[in-house]
C-alpha cells in the first residue's frame, strides 16, 4: 500500500497545494466506469440512462456524461439551464419533480424535454395548460407511487404513501384517464422512484412488478405506454453495506420486459458519480475537550451537509500515512452548531497541518453545499491519469456579499 494517497496517477498533497483546501477532487476514470457499469449490466435492454442532475450537476460532470450519451433526469429549471450549457441533449431529459412552475415547465417544453415525469392531477392540468398556450403537445409519464418499503433512511425514502412523491397507486387509472382526456399531453410512460441508497434490491423488483400490473391494466382501458423508468439507481458502500448487484437487477428486469414493447429507462445519480469524488480538507487544530477529541477541519457541514442531515457515515483517512500513534476523535468544521461534524468517534493517526481524505463525497455533496457562517464553496477539480484541471472556482468573499453589498443603502 502506497503511504500516500493518489487520485488516479496525481497525489492528493499536490492537488492540496495547487487548488487550496477544502477541495473536491473527482476522478474521470471512475466517473466513466461508473457509466458503463450500468451499460453493460443492462446492455440487452439498451436503456436510456438518465443521470439525476441534482446527484452532482457541475458542467464538466453533466459535459462528460452527454458526451457518453446519456440522457439527464432534472428537477427544477436550473437543472435544466445546466443541462444545455454543458451540451446535453433536451431530447433524452426527462422532468422530475412535485413543484414545477409554470414558468420551467415553459422552458421545458421549448426546450423539447423528452417527458414530463408528472406527480399530481393539478399538474397535468397546468402542463396541458402551457401546452396549449404554446400551441405543443407535452409527453408525460406518471409517476406512481407504489407504495413499497425502499428499507432506506426516512429522509430519502419516496414510495411510501406517506411521502409526499408521485400518484397514488389506487388513484394511478383514474389519473391516466384524466392525462388522456387533455388534448395537449401525449402520455408516454409510467415511472417511479422509491428512494435513494438502496441496499437492497427486492423494493426496486416489487415497485417494478407492480408498474407492470398497471401498464396491462392501462393497455386493456386503450391507453398503451412506451416507456417505463424505474427512477434512481443502486446503493453505493459508504462504509461496510453491500449493495445490490447490476447484473442480477438487469437480469430481474430483463426477465420482465422480455415480451413488452417497453423501452426501459433509469435515473440513477449517487451511483454514477458517488464513488467517483473525495472531500480533501486540512487539519487546523486537533482540542483535546473534557469528554472527547475534536480534529477540527478546514471543511465543514456547508461543505459535506450529509452526516449533519442523515448522520451520514463517510470513511475519513489521512492523505499521508504516519507512524504516530491514532488518537479517537470526532472530526468536525468550523460552524457554530454541535451538528457540525464530518465523523464521529474515529481513530486517526493524525496531527495539525495535516490533510484528511472524506471518501465517496461525488454525490449530493458539492451539491448541497450552503454559504452558511458565511463560508466560501470549495473548489471542484477533475482528475483524468496525470491531467488535472479546476472545474469549479472557489468562491471569493467578494463574489459573496457582491448580491447584498449593491443593494446597501444610506438610509438604513
Ligand atoms: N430520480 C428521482 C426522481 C430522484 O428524486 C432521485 C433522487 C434520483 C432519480 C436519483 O437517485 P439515486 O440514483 O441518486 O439514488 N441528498 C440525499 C439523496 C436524495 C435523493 C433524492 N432523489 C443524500 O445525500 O443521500
Amino acid at each position: 500500500m502506497s503511504d500516500i494517497f493518489f487520485c488516479e496517477d496525481v497525489s492528493f498533497v499536490d492537488l492540496a497545494q495547487i487548488y487550496g483546501t477544502p477541495l473536491y477532487v473527482y476522478s474521470q476514470t471512475e466517473l466513466a466506469h461508473a457509466q458503463r457499469k450500468y451499460a453493460d449490466a443492462f446492455a440487452v435492454l439498451n436503456p436510456l440512462l438518465c443521470y439525476a442532475v441534482k446527484a452532482n450537476g457541475n458542467l464538466s460532470v453533466l459535459r462528460h456524461f452527454a458526451q457518453l450519451g446519456c440522457g439527464f433526469d432534472i428537477v427544477s429549471g436550473g437543472e435544466l439551464a445546466r443541462v444545455l450549457v454543458a451540451g446535453g441533449d433536451a431530447g433524452k431529459t426527462i422532468f422530475s419533480g412535485v413543484g414545477k412552475t409554470e414558468a420551467e415547465i415553459e422552458r421545458a417544453l421549448n426546450a423539447g424535454v423528452l417527458c414530463f415525469n408528472v406527480e399530481s392531477l393539478p399538474e397535468l392540468d397546468r402542463i396541458n395548460a402551457v401546452a396549449e398556450r404554446l400551441g405543443k403537445s407535452a409527453p408525460i409519464s406518471l409517476r406512481i407511487n407504489p407504495d413499497v418499503d425502499a428499507k432506506t433512511h426516512p429522509y430519502i425514502s419516496t414510495g411510501l404513501k406517506a411521502n409526499k412523491f408521485g400518484i397514488a397507486y389506487a388513484d394511478a387509472e383514474v389519473a391516466y384517464q384524466h392525462a388522456n382526456s387533455l388534448p395537449y399531453l401525449q402520455i408516454v410512460g409510467i415511472d417511479c422512484h422509491i428512494g435513494s441508497q438502496l441496499t437492497d434490491l427486492s423494493p426496486f423488483i416489487e415497485a417494478l412488478d407492480r408498474l407492470l400490473l398497471l401498464a396491462d391494466k392501462l393497455a386493456e382501458a386503450g391507453i398503451v405506454l412506451q416507456h417505463i423508468d424505474l427512477g434512481g439507481g443502486v446503493g453505493i458502500v459508504y462504509h461496510n453495506e453491500t449493495v445490490p448487484d447490476l447484473h442480477r437487477y438487469a437480469a430481474e428486469v430483463a426477465q420482465r420486459l422480455a415480451d413488452r414493447r417497453l423501452k426501459l429507462i433509469l435515473e440513477p445519480g449517487r451511483s454514477l458519480v458517488g464513488d467517483a469524488g473525495v472531500l480533501l480538507t486540512r487539519i487546523e487544530y486537533i482540542k483535546h475537550g473534557e469528554e472527547k477529541n475534536f480534529i477540527i477541519v478546514d471543511a465543514a457541514m456547508n461543505d459535506l451537509m450529509r452526516p449533519a442531515l442523515y448522520d451520514a457515515y463517510h470513511v475519513i483517512e489521512p492523505v499521508v500515512h504516519k507512524n504516530i500513534a491514532p488518537i479517537t476523535a470526532d472530526v468536525v468544521g468550523p460552524i457554530c452548531e454541535s451538528s457540525d461534524f464530518l465523523g464521529k468517534d474515529r481513530v486517526l493517526a493524525a496531527e495539525a497541518g495535516d490533510l484528511l481524505l472524506i471518501r465517496s463525497a461525488g454525490a449530493y455533496a458539492a451539491g448541497m453545499a450552503s454559504n452558511y457562517n458565511t463560508r466560501c464553496r470549495a473548489a471542484e477539480v477533475l482528475v483524468n491519469g496525470s491531467q488535472h484541471r479546476l472545474i469549479r472556482q472557489r468562491e471569493s468573499i467578494e463574489q459573496l456579499l457582491s448580491d447584498e453589498q449593491r443593494y446597501l443603502s444610506n438610509n438604513d
